[in-house]
């Protein structure tokens, strides 16, 4: 955080100075624990599943540094005045059923009154020192491979608009409800050199964030980039969310297009995502393997979308 100074500690692996998924603290030389927090207001009306997705959520950036989720905490905003508390009941049971799902124990939380409902986790995880994930350790030849589709942040605006179908709800929920746990299982069973998860800034956001002081550019190919059917129909009719524009405005300097990417699917790559899938860099001759093995375990979205350059540090999308 710019502005700010933190003093320096020995123990801390990833802290502020790096800005990485989530920080990360030495307690012994095989032991570091992994802190990271994250809330939101509603994504969906169904007060459990957003409970679970803002808990998948919160847990994203514990699987995305390599590390194992031990413990979780509440963190609610509520307004008792217009709501009632069976809502709050349903929200906090879809956040611990994905407690219990990623293996974590719920071990406290604080509720305060709100002008609209809140809810998230605050999440530490393990990890052992020598196999901390960061986002910019890329390495020249290796695969970038993306576990989920891109395109809820588009869907959701779609939703709020009324234009979405019952279907495609459903499906986007059951997405952003998904743990990346599964695929950060398989993600350690190959030679990876960095990981990030993608969140708010978009694929592109978080390959300029991945790319920037690494010494490697990106190149990235659309085609192979799984994105959500309806969301490319959604967002062919002008349904971005504001994030996309944001994100685009930001990143657009990084990235460069070659001419047979359409506007639409140039869109889609800025949209943010809420619970989106890892981002895994993995040795080259590995990549087909780890594909094999996430469409094996029911990550069918799961492709192979580009490859780590050495040099400039730049996104070229083709
Ligand atoms: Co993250
Ligand atoms: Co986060
Ligand atoms: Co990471």
């Amino acid at each position: 955080m710019r502005g700010l100074e933190i003093p320096e500690n020995a123990n801390v692996l990833v802290g502020l100075g790096k800005a990485d998924d989530a920080g990360v603290y030495r307690i012994s030389d095989d032991l570091a624990i992994i802190q990271t927090v994250d809330f939101f207001t509603p994504v969906t009306d169904d007060p459990y599943l957003f409970g679970q997705i803002a808990a998948a959520n919160a847990f994203s950036d514990v699987y995305a540094m390599g590390g194992e989720p031990k413990t979780a905490m509440n963190l609610v905003g509520f307004p008792s005045e217009d709501m009632d508390i069976s809502v709050l009941r349903r929200v906090i049971e879809g956040g611990l059923d994905k407690i219990t799902e990623a293996g974590a124990v719920l071990v406290g939380g604080h509720t305060l009154e709100d002008a609209e409902l809140k809810y998230g986790l605050s999440v530490m995880g393990f990890i052992s020192p020598d196999k901390i994930l960061t986002k910019k350790n890329l390495e020249s030849g290796c695969r970038l491979i993306l576990t989920k589709p891109l395109g809820t942040g588009v869907i959701n605006t779609a939703i709020k608009g009324g234009l979405a179908s019952k279907e495609v709800e459903e499906t986007v929920s059951r997405l952003m409800a998904a743990l990346n746990k599964e695929a950060a299982e398989i993600m350690k069973r190959h030679t990876v050199c960095a990981c990030t998860d993608i969140t708010g800034f978009g694929l592109l956001g978080h390959l300029s964030e991945m790319t920037k002081g690494s010494g490697h550019g990106v190149r990235i190919s659309a085609d192979q980039t799984p994105i959500i059917p309806e969301a490319l129909e959604y967002a062919g009719m002008g349904m971005l969310p504001g994030g996309a524009f944001k994100n685009r405005a930001f990143y657009k300097s990084m990235v460069s297009f070659s001419r047979d990417v359409d506007p639409t699917t140039r869109d889609l790559l800025f949209d943010p995502q809420t619970s989106g899938g890892l981002l895994i860099c993995v040795k080259a001759d590995e990549a087909q393997d780890m594909i094999r093995e996430l469409m094996d375990a029911g990550i069918t979205d799961a492709a192979d979308i580009g490859e780590a350059v050495a040099g400039d540090e730049k996104i070229e999308v083709f």
